[in-house]
């Protein structure tokens, strides 16, 4: 994948729902970037699962409620958001569109009061998602190195980015076995400013394989420590999808649990997500906050997760896929979408307030 030609034309877009615009995005995005942001691992089953495992619990329409346009707004350590969703961590927005994570960035800028996460992987640097994000506020997504010095480092840099609490991905040890990748022979066309000072190279013309391969393996609870005491910044354990794993991160220091599998990129044969949800928020009993991912596609997936346990939700894929449909008109699209679709779930259901929907009372459909 020598010459990868990234869209770069920049419109709003009109969104029915995001599966069409999954379909809509196959056809302008390069193959090996299409099937690489929108495939799964192994068979794919925990990929689908993601999403078929939300038909296992109905929302109740509820009358007489006295609802009228409701309130999205809510609140996550400092942040007072408009929406209870933010823009998950994604690896590579280049192969989505041409101006990249700063492409995503402006979008959710100019979608406002909400928050960015930056991957360590991300193919722009800092001062380049700077541009596009400007005072939004942002996350950072570490993918540690083997070697402390540079973790500090990178760690160094996020903070001075601005970044108000990290992120630690747990669950990519290794690569899942992305047989698309596989079938595409697909490397990455472009470096990883970020991570590239730990890579044997910058990342471009890399597969994942190999790149997780030169990442930290031995993740373990002292390095919730570590970055929590190196940084002094709040902390979330991602990849948790079990109640064990989390109650060990909070006795661990973690700030915040972030129930994810990765949109079932890494273990295939995993549960959906959602399915473990509500088991890990009992355990967590509101100690932290619970951030989810993995398999948001619709307002109603976003109700039913936030019924369930989470506090907020991470939109991945559809950012991306609005991103090469429409470069940052396009990705505020998908999330403007996403606001009005939630609001048309809360007002049938009888919410008014994002406390509502977390103590709606879901039906077992099982
Ligand atoms: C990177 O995070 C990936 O899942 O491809």
């Amino acid at each position: 994948m020598t010459d990868y030609n990234a869209p770069n034309n920049v419109n709003e877009l009109e969104i029915v729902n995001t599966y069409d615009l999954r379909d809509a995005a196959e056809e302008v995005i390069p193959h090996g970037g299409y099937h690489y942001i929108t495939g799964g691992a192994g068979d794919e089953f925990t990929l689908e699962r993601n999403d078929s495992a939300f038909r296992q619990k109905g929302i109740v329409p509820r009358v007489a409620q006295n609802v009228e346009f409701p309130d999205t707004s809510t609140k996550i350590f400092e942040h007072e958001i408009k929406v209870p969703f933010i823009m998950a961590p994604i690896a590579a927005h280049g192969l989505a569109h041409e101006t990249k994570e700063a492409g995503t960035a402006r979008g959710i800028r100019e979608f406002g009061g909400t928050i960015m996460s930056i991957s360590a992987y991300s193919g722009a640097t800092f001062e380049e998602i700077q541009e596009g994000l400007q005072d939004t506020p942002r996350w950072f997504q570490i993918y540690m190195s083997k070697d402390d010095e540079f973790n500090k480092n990178i760690l160094d840099e996020a903070k001075s980015d601005g970044a108000t609490a990290i992120i630690l991905t747990a669950d990519s040890t290794v690569s899942g076995n992305r047989d698309r990748d596989d079938k595409n022979k697909f490397v990455y066309p472009f470096g990883m400013p970020i991570v590239s000072r730990y890579l044997t190279g910058d990342g471009k013309n890399m597969s994942l394989n190999n790149i997780y391969a030169q990442s930290k393996q031995k993740i373990s609870l002292d390095d919730i420590r570590f970055i929590k005491e190196y940084t002094g910044l709040p902390v979330f354990l991602k990849g948790v999808q079990s109640p064990d794993d989390a109650l060990a991160g909070i006795g661990a220091g973690a700030d915040g649990i972030w129930v994810s599998n990765h949109g079932g990129r890494q273990l295939d044969g995993a549960p959906g997500s959602f399915e473990v949800l509500e088991s890990i928020a009992k355990a967590v009993n509101k100690r932290v906050p619970i951030v989810f991912d993995s398999g948001i596609r619709r307002g109603e997936h976003m109700f039913k997760a936030l019924a369930s346990g989470a506090d907020i939700v991470a939109i991945g894929r559809p950012a991306l896929w609005g991103l090469g449909l429409g470069g940052w008109k396009g990705v505020q699209s998908v999330f403007e979408y996403f606001e009005k679709d939630l609001k048309r779930v809360m007002q049938l259901a009888g919410t008014q307030t994002i406390e509502d929907v977390k103590n709606a009372k879901l039906i077992d459909l099982k």
